[in-house]
């Protein structure tokens, strides 16, 4: 029985349609929901034209009741029924209560090296800092931010000349490649560090 994976996402959705294309065959996975909690965005239009059933919860629309939002993003979920959850670009931070609903089920990718440069700006971080290497981690997601156990890292040296655009940019595919791999693992129980190269 293929186990079942939503995605959340706020954006361009790049990670989540890797996600997507990559559960065929004997993929132990299959995507059953992308959940976007902006309206309009790129990933949305790609959920849609990969045929995955998709959902806008719009934060905006909860004003400061961030438990209402994730009321309604948890509504959504259950009723999807997935085993695992993947936060894919997804721009919102998630209680403990919400996560501790989905103990053990939720993936996240951040673009660093973990446990350097937790939360936001992690690319002209990891030049102010002169890292010599920069990449991107897959953590399982726990109540502190960026801090859960870490299934899988991709890395590249930082070059001369370096900015934070040039980082991100070649650093996209190495997250679509880290992140459909260690999906595939997580999905068959193996919870063993992936590294890469
Ligand atoms: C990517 O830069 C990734 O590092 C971060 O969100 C950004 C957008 O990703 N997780 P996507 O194209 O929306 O998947």
């Amino acid at each position: 029985m293929s186990k079942r994976v939503a995605i959340l996402i706020s954006g361009g959705g790049s990670n989540m349609e890797a996600l997507v294309r990559s559960m065929t065959g004997d993929h132990p996975a299959r995507p059953v929901l992308v959940l976007s909690n902006v309206a309009g965005v790129g990933g949305l239009a790609r959920a849609e034209a990969l045929g995955v059933p998709n959902v806008v919860v719009d934060h905006t629309q909860f004003g400061k009741n961030r438990a209402a939002f994730e009321s309604e993003v948890d509504h959504a979920l259950r009723a999807a029924r997935p085993d695992i959850i993947c936060l894919a670009g997804f721009m919102r931070i998630l209680t403990p209560g919400f996560i501790s609903g989905w103990a053990g089920q939720i993936l996240n990718i951040h673009p660093s090296l973990l446990p350097r440069h937790k939360g936001l700006n992690t690319h002209a971080r990891a030049l102010e800092a002169g890292d010599a290497a920069h990449g991107c981690s897959v953590h399982e997601v726990t109540a502190e931010l960026d801090d859960g156990p870490i299934l899988g890292q991709a890395a590249m040296p930082v070059q001369p000349g370096d900015t934070p655009d040039t980082l991100a940019k070649r650093l996209l595919p190495m997250e679509h490649a880290l992140y459909t791999r260690v999906l595939q693992r997580f999905a068959s129980g193996n919870r063993e560090l992936l590294r890469m190269p």
